[in-house]
């Protein structure tokens, strides 16, 4: 699992191992927290560094790999593209690349909405196109477009998550989220503080209740 040490990456984790799958977490440590891969072995590395991801993926015998590593913060995104496309296209595409030279042939995208751009008609179906208007969505895409090639040439399977921002914490209470700065608007509207100006909340139901909200992003 890239991104194991990560928020949503480290309670994915910690589901498999209680559902009896071995996990191997991959991460470099950037945004996520070694006490939060705590769900199988860790592996320190980087997504861009093919060769160190074959050899994680040779030395625990990986079958499936599971990639949340990626860079999420939309407003950053759109300052420096060359950072994320290096970082969530180079590294997922290095990672499809060890897994074809090794053998490995399922893999679970972490993508996102924001591959959808503004919504045309809500509730977004998964049909609804896909047109991102910031960087961060289009590396996302760019990575789900290249996944029918990986398949066709190397016979990777490969299926794509477009959640919408994640909330919430696992019920044991032994991993939560914990971004720095928290950029997700659900855990910033639940810190209740008013004065902060970066999270104003309002609700309009005109047909069903729908929460805006001014400076922050979705991911
Ligand atoms: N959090 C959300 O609400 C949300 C919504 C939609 C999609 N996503 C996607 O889900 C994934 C996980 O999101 P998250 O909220 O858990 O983020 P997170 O920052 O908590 O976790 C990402 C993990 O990837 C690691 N990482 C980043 N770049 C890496 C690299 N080059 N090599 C190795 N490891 C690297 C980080 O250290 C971190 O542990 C991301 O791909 C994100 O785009 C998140």
């Amino acid at each position: 699992m890239t991104g194991g040490a990560g928020y949503i990456g480290s309670h994915a984790a910690k589901a498999l191992r209680q559902a009896g799958y071995r996990v191997v977490v991959y991460d470099n440590l950037a945004a996520g927290h070694r006490g939060a891969a705590k769900f199988g072995e860790l592996v320190q590395g980087d997504v861009t560094d093919v060769a160190a991801v074959r050899a994680a993926l040779r030395a625990h015998e990986v079958t499936a790999v599971m990639h949340f590593a990626a860079l999420l913060d939309v407003g950053e995104s759109v300052r420096e593209p060359a950072r994320y496309y290096r970082n969530n296209v180079t590294g997922a595409l290095g990672v499809l690349e060890a897994m074809a030279a090794e053998s490995v042939e399922y893999f679970v995208f972490s993508s996102t909405c924001a591959t959808y751009g503004e919504p045309i008609e809500t509730p977004i179906a998964e049909t609804h196109p896909q047109q991102p208007i910031n960087s961060y969505g289009e590396t996302k895409l760019a990575v789900e477009r290249a996944l029918p090639h990986f398949e066709r040439a190397y016979g990777i399977h490969s299926m794509s998550l477009r959640y919408f921002n994640a909330a919430g914490a696992d019920p044991d209470g032994e991993i939560g989220e914990d971004h720095s700065p928290e950029i997700h608007v659900i855990p910033r509207a639940s810190r209740r503080r008013p004065a902060d100006a970066a999270c104003r909340c309002s609700a309009t139901t005109t047909r069903r209740p729908t929460a805006r909200v001014s400076a922050t992003t979705s991911t």
